[in-house]
C-alpha cells in the first residue's frame, strides 16, 4: 500500500503511543527506522517520497517526521518547511549523508528537532528519537496542565465541566487542526452532532461549507445520487445534472450521521470514494475529485456491526482513524447543574427573564438517569419553563417519569392500575412534594387530614404484613 504507508502498533508503556512517519527511498534505511521505532513502543509509518508524506500527514496524525535531506521530489528540507508550516506541532528528525553537515545544521536551524548522519548505528538513533518522544511527552503533559488551569465550561456550544468533557473539549481541539477522518460514537443525545460542528466550527476550514447528511433518513436508493449526483438522464426524474453533496463539501467537511445505516453496498461505494478520493456521479462514466474532511457517527455499537458482518471492517478503518467517544450523561452527573442553568438561560421568556430551579427539583434532575441523554434534559426543561408558573421552577413542573422518587415508576399515561395503588401513588408523591408535611400533603390533594392519616396507618400495616 504505497499511498498510506503501513502502520504497525505496539503496546507500550508510554503515556501517549506516538506516530512516526518514516521518509526515505532506501528501503534499508526505512526499515531501520521503524523497526527502531516500533522497538522503542512508537507506531510507525513509511513513505517513499515527499507526496506520499504529505497525503499521509493530511489523513494521519503523526507526532514525529524522520526524513532523508535527498528523499524525493521535493528533499527533505522543502518537507521540513511545509510540515512546519501545516502541522508545527510535528516535531521533525532529519536523515543526512556522511559529509554533508551544513543542511542537517540549515534543517536544525529551520526547526528540526535533531539529526543523524548516515550511516547511523541503531542506537543513535534509539536515544535521539526518545529525546524527541519525551520532549513530546513534556509539551503535552503541560497542555493538560495548562487546560486543567483554565477548566473551561464549554467549549463550541458544548457545555460541560467534567473531566470526560474536558478530554472531548482538548480531542476536539487537536483533530480541528487536521483533515484526517474522525468517528464518534456515543448514544443518541450526548451531542454527537455538536461535536461534529465544533471540529468543524473551530478549525482552519471553517468558512467552508459543512454538509450534514443523515444516513438513516434518506431512501437507500436515493442515497447514492444524493452523495454522489448524478448526470441529466441518469433515472426517470433526472431532468438535470445534480451535484453529490461529497463534491458539494468541497474542502470542508461531510459528516456522515447515522453511518451504522448505510447500506452494504453503499459502504463498499464510499470506501472507494474516499480511497480514491474521487466520485463517480450516477449515470456518469468521468469520476471528480473530492477532497472533503469526512466525520462519521453513529449511536451503534460498529465494533459489533463488523463482527456481525454488517459493516465492512475495511471502511470502519478508513473512518476510526480518530475516535471521540461521548460519554452518556449518567456517567457525567456533575454536568447536569450547568446543563440545567445553560438551558434555563436558552428558554428564557421574550423578556429575558430566566427562571431558576429549587433544590429539590435539582435533586430530582440528578438523580434520574437520563436514558436520552442532554437531548432529553433540554426538552425536560423547555417544557418545564413553558408549562411552570412563577419564578422558580418546583418538582411539580417537571416531566411525570421525574416526579416519582428513585425505584418508583410513574404509570405510562394509558397504562392501566388499580384506582387504590393509583391513590397510593399520589398520596406518595404529594408527601414528598410538601416535604412530609402531612397538612400541605392533604391539602395539595384535596382531601382531610384525618382521611390522609387513615391512609397512611393503612399502607404501613399492609408494608409490615410484608409482600402479598
Ligand atoms: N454537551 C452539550 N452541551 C449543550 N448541549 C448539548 C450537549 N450535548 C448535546 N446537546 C444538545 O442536545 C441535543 C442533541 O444533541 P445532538 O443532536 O448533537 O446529539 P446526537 O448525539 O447527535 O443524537 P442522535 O444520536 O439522537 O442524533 C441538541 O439540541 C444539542 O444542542
Ligand atoms: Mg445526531
Amino acid at each position: 500500500m504505497p499511498t498510506t504507508g503501513t502502520e504497525t502498533a505496539h503496546a507500550a508503556e508510554r503515556p501517549i503511543v506516538a506516530t512516526v512517519l518514516i521518509v526515505d527511498d532506501e528501503d534499508s534505511t526505512r526499515n531501520l527506522c521503524r523497526d527502531v521505532a516500533i522497538d522503542s513502543g512508537l507506531r510507525a509509518r513509511i513513505a517513499s517520497t515527499t507526496e506520499q508524506a504529505m497525503e499521509i500527514l493530511e489523513q494521519y496524525p503523526v507526532d514525529i517526521l524522520i526524513t532523508d535531506l535527498k528523499v524525493p521530489q521535493l528533499g527533505g528540507i522543502e518537507l521540513l518547511k511545509r510540515v512546519r508550516e501545516t502541522y508545527p506541532q510535528t516535531a521533525v528528525m532529519v536523515l543526512t549523508q556522511y559529509g554533508t553537515i551544513e543542511s542537517a545544521v540549515e534543517a536544525t536551524r529551520m526547526g528540526a528537532a535533531d539529526y543523524v548522519t548516515k550511516p547511523f548505528h541503531v542506537s543513535e538513533l534509539r536515544a535521539k528519537l526518545d529525546r524527541v518522544v519525551r520532549s513530546l511527552e513534556i509539551d503535552q503533559e503541560n497542555r493538560v496542565l495548562r487546560e486543567q488551569l483554565r477548566t473551561r465550561p464549554g467549549f463550541g456550544g458544548l457545555i460541560g465541566v467534567s473531566p470526560a468533557m474536558q478530554r472531548v473539549y482538548r480531542l476536539i481541539e487537536k483533530v480541528s487542526q487536521h483533515k484526517y477522518p474522525v468517528l464518534i460514537l456515543g448514544e443518541s443525545g450526548t451531542g454527537k452532532e455538536l461535536v461534529a460542528r465544533s471540529i468543524h466550527f473551530s478549525g482552519s476550514r471553517r468558512n467552508e461549507p459543512f454538509v450534514p447528511v443523515d444516513c438513516s433518513a434518506l431512501v437507500p436508493t436515493l442515497i447514492e445520487s444524493e452523495l454522489f449526483g448524478y448526470v441529466k438522464g441518469a433515472f426517470t426524474g433526472a431532468v438535470q445534472a445534480k451535484t453529490g453533496l461529497m463534491e458539494a463539501a468541497g474542502n470542508g467537511t461531510l459528516f456522515l450521521d447515522e453511518i451504522g445505516d448505510l447500506p452494504v453496498d453503499l459502504q463498499a461505494k464510499l470506501l472507494r470514494a474516499l480511497q480514491e478520493k474521487e466520485v463517480k456521479p450516477v449515470g456518469s462514466t468521468d469520476r471528480i475529485s473530492v477532497s472533503t474532511r469526512i466525520i462519521a457517527a453513529t449511536n451503534r455499537d460498529l465494533d459489533a456491526a463488523v463482527r456481525q458482518g454488517q459493516f465492512r471492517q475495511d471502511l470502519f478503518f478508513r473512518l476510526n482513524v480518530v475516535q471521540i467517544k461521548l460519554p452518556p450523561l449518567r456517567e457525567r452527573k456533575s454536568d447536569i447543574p450547568i446543563l440545567v442553568n445553560s438551558f434555563l438561560e436558552k428558554f428564557c421568556d421574550s423578556k429575558g427573564n430566566m427562571r431558576t430551579i429549587s433544590e429539590d427539583a435539582m435533586g430530582r434532575l440528578i438523580s434520574y438517569d437520563w436514558p436520552g441523554n442532554v437531548r432529553e434534559l433540554e426538552n425536560a426543561i423547555e417544557r418545564a419553563v413553558a408549562l411552570g408558573s412563577g419564578p422558580i421552577l418546583h418538582v411539580g413542573d417537571l416531566p411525570s417519569n421525574l416526579q416519582c422518587g428513585a425505584g418508583e415508576r410513574m404509570p405510562q399515561s394509558d397504562e392501566l392500575l388499580p384506582l387504590d395503588e393509583l391513590e397510593r401513588r399520589a398520596i406518595l408523591r404529594a408527601l414528598r412534594e410538601a416535604g412530609g408535611d402531612k397538612l400541605s400533603a392533604a391539602r395539595l390533594l384535596g382531601i382531610g387530614k384525618t382521611t390522609l392519616y387513615r391512609k397512611l396507618k393503612q399502607y404501613e400495616a399492609a408494608s409490615h404484613a410484608g409482600p402479598n
